[in-house]
C-alpha cells in the first residue's frame, strides 16, 4: 500500500474550513452544529470517492466501510466550543488516507469512522458511548447540553441521513491516531507516542443555592451568597485532595453559571461543572466522596444548599497488546529511537470501542502541549510520521 501524504494534508486542511474560527487554525465545530453536519457531509463524499460504502448510524456516527472483516481506523470531527484543527480530525483523515491507499492497493481491508459528540456536548464521548453500549440510546436521548437542548433534539438535525446500527463484529480491531494534547512528546523531542492506557474520568454538575438579594443593603453576615460557597469549595477541595492525588491526577471547574450574574445582586445560584481524571478507579471514587463531603460542609458554612447532578464517567482502559506491538514496530521503523510509550490523560472514543473489540492508540506531539484551544498545532513532519506509523501497523496486521 502506498499512502499519499500530500493528499492526506490537503484533506486535513480542507476539513479545517468547516467552522474555521478565523483565529489561527482554530475551529468551532461542536457536535450537531451546522459546521459539524456540513463537515460530515463533506467527509461522507470523500469516503465515497475512496470507494468506501458510506453509512450514518442513528446518532450520526459516520462510517466508511469495506466488505467483509476489516480493521477500523478513526476518531471524531466534532470540536470543543473553542477547539483546535487536529483534535479528532487527524485520526479521521489519517484513517481515510490509509483506507484509500489500501483500496488502491487491493488490500488490506480498512474501514473508517468519525464518531459523534466525542467532545461531550451532551455527556462523555456520546456517539461511541451509544454504539458500544456504554450508555443506551434512551438514556442518551435525555442528556442535555449547557443550554438545555436534548441529545434527542440535536441528533434530530441529522435524521435525514440516519441509517441503522453498524454491527461491530465485522471489525477485527480499532486504531486511533490522535495528537497528544499534552506536553510530554514535545518536551522530550519524541515524534511518536504509543499509548499504554487511557485515564478514567468523572464529571458532575454541582449547584449551590443561596439567597438572591441586594448587593448594597444586605449586610455581609446576613448573606447566603452562592458564589462565596463556590469559592470556598474550590479552595477547600484543592486542600482535601492533597492526601489522595498523585502528580498525574487532574481536576477542573471549567464551566460556571452564576445566577443572575449581575454586579449589584448577591448571587442566588452558582451551578458549575466538576471534572476529575486519574488512571486508578479507586482514587476516582475516593475523590467523589471528598467532593460530596466538602460541598455539603461548605453549604452548611455559607447558609447555602447544595444539589449534585448525575455523575457521568468512563473507567480507565488499557490498550490491547497485539495491536500495541504493531504500533511499536511501526514507530521504530518510521521514527527510530524517537518514540516512547505513554498514558493518555485525554479521553478518547477508544475507551468505549474497547468494549467491542481490541483497541490501540498512537500520538504525535502537540506544539507546547496546547489543545482545546485555537492555537493547537503539530508540525507537518510529525503529522505525516503518525500517518506512516498507522499505515505500517495496518500492513503488519
Ligand atoms: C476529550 O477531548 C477530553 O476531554 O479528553
Ligand atoms: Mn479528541
Ligand atoms: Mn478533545
Amino acid at each position: 500500500m502506498k499512502i499519499n501524504p500530500d493528499r492526506f494534508l490537503r484533506d486535513l486542511h480542507k476539513l479545517r474550513e468547516f467552522g474555521a474560527s478565523g483565529i489561527g487554525k482554530g475551529v468551532i465545530r461542536p457536535a450537531y452544529s451546522e459546521a459539524d453536519i456540513a463537515a460530515r457531509r463533506w467527509l461522507a463524499g470523500r469516503m465515497a470517492d475512496a470507494g468506501l460504502q458510506v453509512h450514518f448510524d442513528p446518532v450520526g456516527n459516520l462510517f466508511g466501510l469495506v466488505e467483509g472483516p476489516s480493521i477500523l481506523l478513526g476518531s471524531h470531527v466534532d470540536s470543543q466550543p473553542e477547539g483546535g484543527w487536529l483534535d479528532g480530525a487527524l485520526g479521521v483523515i489519517a484513517g481515510l488516507e490509509v483506507a484509500r491507499a489500501a483500496k488502491e492497493a487491493g488490500g488490506p481491508p480498512v474501514s473508517v469512522v468519525s464518531f459523534q459528540d466525542e467532545e461531550g456536548r451532551f455527556g462523555v464521548t456520546t456517539g461511541s458511548g451509544v454504539w458500544s453500549g456504554q450508555i443506551d440510546l434512551h438514556a442518551a436521548d435525555a442528556l442535555t447540553d449547557d443550554t438545555g437542548v436534548t441529545f434527542r433534539e440535536a441528533r434530530g438535525q441529522m435524521a435525514d441521513l440516519a441509517g441503522g446500527v453498524i454491527d461491530p463484529d465485522q471489525f477485527t480491531g480499532y486504531i486511533e491516531l490522535h495528537i497528544e494534547q499534552g506536553p510530554s512528546l514535545d518536551g522530550s523531542n519524541d515524534q511518536i507516542g504509543v499509548v499504554s492506557d487511557i485515564v478514567g474520568i468523572r464529571d458532575m454538575r454541582i449547584t449551590f443555592s443561596g439567597r438572591q438579594n441586594h448587593a448594597g443593603t444586605t449586610p455581609m453576615h446576613l448573606r447566603a451568597d452562592a458564589f462565596q460557597a463556590l469559592s470556598l469549595f474550590n479552595a477547600r477541595i484543592n486542600d482535601r485532595f492533597a492526601d489522595v492525588v498523585t502528580p498525574h491526577t487532574v481536576w477542573t471547574i471549567g464551566h460556571v453559571a452564576l445566577s443572575p450574574n449581575a454586579a449589584s445582586i448577591v448571587p442566588g445560584r452558582a451551578a458549575f461543572s466538576m471534572q476529575w481524571r486519574d488512571g486508578d478507579q479507586d482514587r476516582l471514587n475516593r475523590m467523589e466522596q471528598i467532593i460530596r463531603c466538602t460541598a455539603s460542609e461548605v453549604a452548611g458554612l455559607t447558609g447555602a444548599s447544595v444539589q449534585f447532578g448525575a455523575l457521568h464517567g468512563l473507567e480507565p482502559q488499557t490498550m490491547e497488546p497485539t495491536l500495541r506491538e504493531a504500533l511499536e514496530a511501526g514507530a521504530e521503523a518510521v521514527s527510530p529511537g524517537r518514540w516512547r510509550i505513554l498514558p493518555s490523560g485525554a479521553l478518547h472514543d477508544a475507551t468505549n470501542v474497547a468494549r467491542l473489540m481490541p483497541v490501540a492508540m498512537l500520538f504525535v506531539p502537540s506544539i507546547d502541549g496546547i489543545s482545546h484551544a485555537f492555537d493547537e498545532d503539530t508540525r507537518e513532519s510529525d503529522l505525516v510520521a503518525g500517518l506512516k506509523v498507522l499505515a505500517h501497523a495496518v500492513t503488519r496486521m
